[in-house]
């Protein structure tokens, strides 16, 4: 294992992406998720969204969740948005860290931003502009990087041409979404074979779905490549509440314990997770997917 990175850099997004796909919870609840989270040792947590509440009422209150969570020392926050009108409500509540979202695939960017890929891109690259103005940085993720729901397959040529232009408008970090869980290890290396030669120092993460059981194959692909960035979620939290059997992002202890198992550093006391999630599964009220959950870890903690 001796290509793998030693560390690797875990962004816990169930506060924004698990929360977003469950039933709506109380403030005080995602507060207390976040502040539970904060006390893991993990370095980076994407906090909130702001995005229109009649489009995702889970995220609702954003501004009200990050004012009343606790900032902890060496965790870096953010915020993901969909446009240049979200982005300056991050900014003005005051993060630092922002991630940018267009999908690769029209038709999905379509539903989730109403607007065609091309729009968004000419968007982003006022918003970049703005959110560098303001001494912050912007991640540009883009969605369906690996399939997309509605137009299946989506062309590693035209994820990389978005990464080209994403990069020439000043995107600080690059993100790829496995939305809806249709990646393989042979499409993430298929998809870095493509973007990374070109671009080997820009910070490049991956976001995995586990919706066909494949996200730690693709991780375990990932890190063979030199990929030491990723993002996980508290107990596998997300999903659809219309699909039942649906599941979420990759659990964060589920990659935590194997990443532990592997001698490579995340920084997260594994114990401190399982409160987390344990937490996660109580405000949810159903039982959550993480396989490290339910069993408990191996590893002696
Ligand atoms: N937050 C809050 N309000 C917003 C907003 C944002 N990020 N962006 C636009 N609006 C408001 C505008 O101010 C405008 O308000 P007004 O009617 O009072 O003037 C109204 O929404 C319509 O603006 P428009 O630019 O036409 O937005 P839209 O209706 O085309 O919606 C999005 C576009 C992007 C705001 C909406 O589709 C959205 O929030 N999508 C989020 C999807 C998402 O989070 N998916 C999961 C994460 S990948
Ligand atoms: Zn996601």
């Amino acid at each position: 294992m001796a290509s793998m990175p030693a560390t690797v850099s875990l962004r816990e997004v169930g506060p924004r992406d698990g929360l977003q796909n469950e039933q709506p919870v109380p403030t005080e609840a995602k507060v207390a998720l976040l502040d539970a989270l904060s006390r893991t040792g993990v370095r980076r947590i994407e906090a909130v969204s702001f995005v229109h509440p009649a489009a995702i009422p889970q995220m609702a209150d954003a501004d009200e969740v990050w004012a009343k969570a606790t900032k902890a020392e060496g965790v870096r926050y953010s915020a993901l948005v969909p446009n240049s009108k979200g982005a300056q409500r991050a900014l003005a509540a005051g993060f630092k860290e922002l991630e940018v979202v267009v999908s690769a695939s029209d038709t999905h960017n379509q539903h989730n931003v109403k607007r065609s890929t091309a729009e968004s891109l000419d968007d982003i690259a006022e918003l970049v502009a703005a959110v560098h103005e303001a001494g912050a940085t912007c991640e540009v993720i883009i969605s369906t990087s690996f399939g997309c729901p509605y137009e299946g397959d989506v062309p590693t040529d035209r994820v990389a041409s978005i990464v080209d232009r994403v990069i020439a408008d000043g995107a600080d970090r690059v993100a790829f979404g496995d939305t809806t869980g249709m990646a393989t290890p042979r499409r993430v290396l298929d998809l870095l074979d493509k973007v990374r030669p070109k671009h080997p120092r820009k910070p490049m993460l991956l976001h995995f779905h586990n919706t066909r059981g494949t996200a730690l194959a693709n991780i375990l692909t990932a890190l063979q490549y030199g990929i030491s960035e990723y993002d996980a979620s508290i107990g596998g939290l997300g999903g659809c509440p219309y699909a039942p059997g649906a599941t979420g992002n990759v659990a964060t202890e589920e990659v935590v314990h194997m990443l532990h198992d592997m001698g490579i550093d995340t920084g997260i006391d594994l114990a401190a997770l399982l409160d987390a999630a344990r937490l996660a599964q109580e405000i949810v009220g159903r039982e959550l997917p993480s396989g490290v959950l339910k069993a408990g870890p191996r590893l002696p903690l």
